[in-house]
């Protein structure tokens, strides 16, 4: 029987670069054969929806062609994930992996389950209704370790899997780019730095206001938050600064703030206080918030082994 397997294309004989050595299927080569009995037009169709490489049988009613092996699968995942620079420490973060009960009972507790569960609802919603919801943003407020940057990874992450370009920045990994690539001639940051940050669909800013940058690159960052927000793009933050009341100036009318159920002792600790008036402002306009009051994850975790008994 003749069999030609045609490759489309020339430079991907490797469906993805990162098949499994000593994969059964494949032998490591990341293309599975498949034949099936039928003309060349037909498969062609069926190989083009699947993404896969057409072959042609010369002279046979039977048509041979190579699609991407399973191997390759969850290479491409992880792949997807680096792409959009998210560190490992978060890839276990989905929703399915993402904790509503956290096993206490009590009027506090139920609060707190509430609390996470209204919060999941809100973010996976955002996420299975993108690119079409109206919103531009969710904000995560919340205490260290109650899952915002889990909720707000499952995000990006079930969004990027669907073949949206998305970026992870830890806050403070951004300023320091923004930083080292500032060119005092040109008195600007670097495009190589900007470009990607200012167009991915959707991008993630992890830990926001977690340190206090000079005026320039919060500048910086208020340049990035109104460009996206001008181009309808999509920003997802975190932070643990909550917007509390700055104390009225003396003399002057009422701020107008939002007000928080918790509040922290001083407006040190402020949202407003870390990244100012005008980002602050700016958050609120784009983004819809979602507040998370829960205990530290981690910690309960750490001192309660009942929790995933
Ligand atoms: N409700 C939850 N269910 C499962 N894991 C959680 C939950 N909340 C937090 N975690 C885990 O606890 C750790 C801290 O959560 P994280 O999202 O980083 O907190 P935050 O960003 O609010 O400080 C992470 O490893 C996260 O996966
Ligand atoms: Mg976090
Ligand atoms: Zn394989």
């Amino acid at each position: 029987m003749h069999r030609h397997l045609l490759a489309l294309g020339t430079s991907s004989a490797y469906p993805c670069g990162m098949a499994r050595e000593d994969c059964p299927n494949c032998s490591g080569t990341g293309w599975k054969v498949v034949e099936q009995p039928g003309s060349n037009q037909e498969a062609r169709a069926f190989a083009a929806a699947d993404g896969a490489h057409v072959g042609s049988a010369t002279g046979e009613p039977k048509t041979v062609w190579a699609v991407p092996c399973d191997c390759t699968v969850g290479d491409r995942h992880s792949r997807i994930l680096e792409r959009a620079r998210l560190p490992k420490r978060y890839q276990h973060c989905n929703f399915e992996s993402f904790d509503t009960d956290l096993g206490y009972s009590g009027t506090e507790a139920a609060a707190w389950n509430r609390s996470l569960l209204q919060a999941k609802l809100e973010v996976h919603g955002f996420a299975r209704n993108f690119p079409v919801g109206t919103e531009h943003g969710l904000l995560l407020m919340g205490t260290c370790g109650v899952g915002k940057t889990h909720l707000a990874v499952a995000a990006l992450e079930e969004i990027i899997l669907r073949g949206h370009s998305g970026l992870f920045y830890d806050y403070r990994e951004l300023l320091k780019q923004i930083q080292d690539s500032y060119n005092p001639e040109s008195n600007s940051t670097e495009m190589s730095v900007l470009e990607p940050v200012l167009t991915t669909e959707v991008l993630l800013l992890d830990d926001l206001g977690s340190s206090k940058p000079s005026a320039w690159a919060l500048e910086t960052v208020g340049h990035i938050l109104n460009t996206r927000y001008n181009d309808h793009r999509v920003t997802l933050l975190t932070t643990n600064f909550l917007d509390v009341p700055v104390p009225p100036a003396p003399g002057s009318a009422s701020t107008g703030m939002r007000n928080t159920s918790v509040r922290p002792p001083s407006t040190e600790d402020s949202l407003t206080e870390r990244v100012g008036m005008r980002i602050r402002s700016r958050l609120f306009e784009m983004c819809r918030t979602v507040e998370i009051s829960a205990p530290d994850y981690r910690k309960e975790i750490r001192h309660a082994g009942h929790f995933h008994a």
